[in-house]
């Protein structure tokens, strides 16, 4: 029986740090805000996302190819994608505290405390009314819930108007009409709202002249779009196809905070499939749906997603969705689905003065395509995954007998299967040793003879691994050895023989991509 945990956030990234899944980068020197490390587990998680997603686009897709491309591009790129003048976020400072918000965020916030006050008035009348209360109507009915809501809808309103303006001004009215404080002074001493560019800058060879300046790549997607006639005239893909890519990606961001959810380095799992203009709508319904289906693939309760249209568009976006998953601090976006028309390619080919069209032979034209973009946080997967995956369980319905484990889907877990001889001695580790030679030709597998064996299981729990085979006095005699199962703690006799099947009709990528 799983328990709910009280703070699941916090026991998710200490249970990081603890398990070798994710530390601060460089602790030793206290850390560096919003950038972090993989460990020796989390590093394979990390990588086993990766593959899901690359196996999921590329090979199961013959007209989707990937590349690779650098993350220093030609500095053009960046005024021509729009990047230079609209990649920022609209930033205010409070005077006495000398700290600087988003703006945006600082709004939402303020409307996530209203939405809590409305939570907890109900919550309040639950506990008074008990089984007899009907929530739905509360809500509609109670004055004080409706007052809470007339408030949050008319800031929305106000929000969506500002934000569809660029309206930075109106930004900073709601912030003094909502009467908002800094948390750190307490004080409303703000200054005007303005933009701040996103980018991080730096210098190419020794001039340190600004016209040699040279940014960090803040999507992968532009990789892509440089080098779309590369792929055309290399890959004999014809529209629609797709060209994918993983890499990293870099932005200043200011509120830096939520752990991996947003950081100043992290990995992005882009895909810009090209498509014939009059076609894009039917297109980004089908990514929309595909990319869903590809989350829900991992057997998370598919309560935890949820579609979410954009209130405003990206500078390069003709219409944008976030798939947004419940994390441990609400409902947020996880990957985004959009619709970029030509936007990018007519830009490219406008300001680098090389013809960036296709020639459809079938209509016997040529065309800038239109572009669906998918585009999914690796980071973020990966603290969805984490997050759905570690559970409190009690055990035996004993309060006192308890495991933490990482009910993580067989393919993604980072180690797949342990071998533990039961003790350290009479030949047992010699035998162990003989299997997990077998094992790790095929899977990430891990010897451990350290501890007594119902500690060594709950460290594989702890982990995720979905397997652990024991070796006793038995195994030497007739070839048998124990295999356990992550979640239900079910153990089998089994012929060593068996072993490797056992274990690859579990793991296998066939179990998910099928
Ligand atoms: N090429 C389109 C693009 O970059 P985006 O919505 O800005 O679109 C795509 O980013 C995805 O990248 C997001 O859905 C999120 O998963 C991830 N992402 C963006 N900023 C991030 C950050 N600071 N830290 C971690 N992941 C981030």
């Amino acid at each position: 029986m799983s328990q709910p945990s009280k703070d699941l956030f916090k026991d998710i990234v200490s249970h990081c740090k603890e398990y070798g899944f994710v530390f601060p980068s460089s602790e030793i020197y206290d850390g560096l805000g919003a950038v972090y490390d993989y460990g020796p587990n989390g590093v394979l998680l990390k990588n086993n996302i990766k593959e899901y997603w690359w196996k999921s686009m590329v090979q199961m897709h013959d007209n989707i190819v990937g590349i690779d491309a650098a993350i220093f591009m030609h500095p053009k790129t960046w005024k021509v994608s729009g990047h230079i003048d609209a990649f920022s976020d609209p930033l205010i400072d409070n005077k006495d505290s000398k700290k600087r918000y988003r703006a945006d965020v600082l709004i939402e916030d303020h409307m996530q405390k209203i939405e809590d006050k409305i939570d907890k008035e109900v919550e309040k009348a639950f506990k008074k009314f008990g089984d007899s209360f009907d929530e739905a109507l509360y809500r509609q009915t109670n004055p004080r819930v409706l007052e809470n809501r007339a408030k949050i809808d008319q800031i929305q309103e106000a929000f969506r108007i500002a934000l569809e303006n660029s309206d930075l001004d109106g930004l900073k009215k709601i912030i003094e009409d909502c009467e908002i404080v800094c948390p750190i002074s307490g004080s409303r001493n703000w200054t005007d709202v303005r933009q701040f560019n996103l980018m991080f800058k730096t210098q190419m060879g020794s001039v340190a002249d600004d016209s040699d300046a040279i940014y960090l790549r803040p999507e992968t997607a532009q990789g892509i779009f440089v080098n779309f006639l590369n792929v055309v005239n290399t890959s004999r893909q014809r529209i629609p196809f797709g060209i994918a890519q993983i890499g990293k990606a870099f932005r200043n961001e200011i509120v830096a905070r939520q752990f991996i959810f947003r950081m100043r380095e992290f990995e992005q799992m882009e895909l810009q499939f090209f498509v014939r203009p009059g076609e894009e709508v039917k297109w980004y319904e089908y990514w929309k749906e595909t990319r869903m289906k590809w989350h829900q693939k991992l057997g998370i309760d598919a309560s935890k997603y949820k579609f979410h249209d954009h209130l405003k568009l990206a500078h390069y976006a003709k219409a944008a969705l976030d798939i947004e998953f419940d994390f441990p601090f609400g409902f947020k976006e996880l990957e985004g689905v959009h619709s970029r028309g030509d936007f990018d390619l007519k830009q490219h080919q406008e300001h680098s003065g090389k013809k960036i069209q296709y020639f459809d032979p079938e209509l016997n034209q040529s065309y800038i395509p239109n572009v669906v973009e998918t585009s999914v946080g690796l980071d973020r997967m990966f603290l969805a995954v984490m997050s759905s995956a570690l559970q409190e369980e009690i055990i035996d319905n004993d309060p006192n007998n308890t495991r933490t484990v990482m009910k993580i889907h067989p393919v993604l877990a980072p180690v797949k299967v342990a071998v533990l001889p039961l003790m350290k001695k009479d030949g047992l580790p010699e035998k162990a040793h003989e299997i997990f030679k077998l094992l790790k030709l095929e899977f990430q597998a891990q010897y451990d003879e350290k501890d007594a064996i119902g500690k060594r299981y709950r460290r594989q729990d702890a982990i995720g691994t979905p397997y652990c085979i024991t070796v006793d006095h038995q195994s030497l005699e007739d070839q048998t050895v124990t295999i356990r199962e992550r979640d239900s703690m079910s153990q089998e006799r089994i012929h060593i023989d068996q072993v490797l099947e056992i274990v690859r009709a579990r793991v296998s990528w066939n179990t998910i991509l099928a």
